[in-house]
């Protein structure tokens, strides 16, 4: 069943021990970094081979080239929109206990959420493939390309996670222990379509959470596990819904 009751939604989330956010690309589209699928979606103008393993050992000017492009560029420029501020504003209000995002932007931290699970990896460092060394990248001149160790010469690799890459263990942990706990999860901008993370708001489910997505569009998600479908772009829809639970706070 899933109708935009935002008083229903609040109610939800008000009378949750523990509420989680499950957050996807959609949520960092009105900060402008466009998402991966859809019209205008980044995997449809790269090709995604790009973040293969495989690739980026074989061809590491190339990948870098591209990695760099995508994921770096908007590094420092992009910053949070309402959608994120309101999650930091649930948590200041213990409306929210925990984000896991499949973002590596670092917008969650930006916006002031401290309790963020980063399923995917991110961008804040880089590391050798060689001797594991971490560079952060705040200070890195990407340049000569592709980036190297300064120690022992190896491969610098981004800190996020490539296809078929295993999980960051704590991350994995961290954010499936929450699933368990989660009497609410707001599903923030995700199409679902990507295993085992789309697996974390199922878990939810299963265990007996509620289920309330903001998606401007129906996702894998909506028709399975979806109880709640709060419908429109993420700022318009989280402001509202924060401004229902203000409402009904008083
Ligand atoms: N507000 C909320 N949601 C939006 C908005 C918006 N303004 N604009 C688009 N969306 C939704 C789209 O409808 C879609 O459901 O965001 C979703 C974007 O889907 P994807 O680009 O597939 O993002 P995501 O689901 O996070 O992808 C998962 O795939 O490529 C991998 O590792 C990458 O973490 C990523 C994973």
């Amino acid at each position: 069943m899933f109708t935009d009751r935002y008083d229903l939604a609040a109610e939800w989330i008000k009378g949750s021990d523990f509420t989680l956010a499950f957050t996807g690309a959609g949520i960092s589209v009105e900060s402008g970094i466009p998402p991966f699928r859809g019209a205008d979606g980044l995997w449809a103008k790269v090709d995604p081979t790009v973040l293969e393993l495989s690739y980026f050992y074989s061809h590491p000017l190339e990948s870098w080239r591209v990695i760099k492009q995508l994921f770096y560029e908007f590094m420092g420029k992009a910053k949070p929109n309402d959608a994120h501020y309101r999650l930091a504003d649930m948590e200041n209000k213990q409306w929210l206990h925990a984000i896991v995002t499949q973002n590596i932007d670092n917008l969650h931290q930006m916006a002031g959420n401290t309790r963020v699970y980063e399923f995917h990896g991110h961008t804040r460092d880089l590391r050798c493939v060689d001797c594991g060394r971490i560079v952060s990248t705040g200070e890195f001149e990407f340049d000569p390309m592709p980036p190297t160790c300064e120690f022992c010469t190896g491969l610098l690799k981004p800190d996020f996670i490539f296809f078929g890459e295993q999980i960051p263990p704590k991350a994995y942990e961290s954010s499936f222990d929450s699933a368990n706990r989660a009497q609410a999860v707001l599903v923030i901008g995700t199409t679902g379509e990507v295993m085992p993370a789309s697996m974390v708001p199922a878990n939810a489910k299963e265990n007996g959470a509620k289920i309330i997505e903001i998606n401007p569009e129906p996702s894998l998600f909506t028709d399975r596990i979806t109880d709640l479908f709060l419908q429109g772009p993420a700022t318009t829809v989280m402001n509202r819904l924060y401004a229902e639970l203000t409402e009904s706070n008083k």
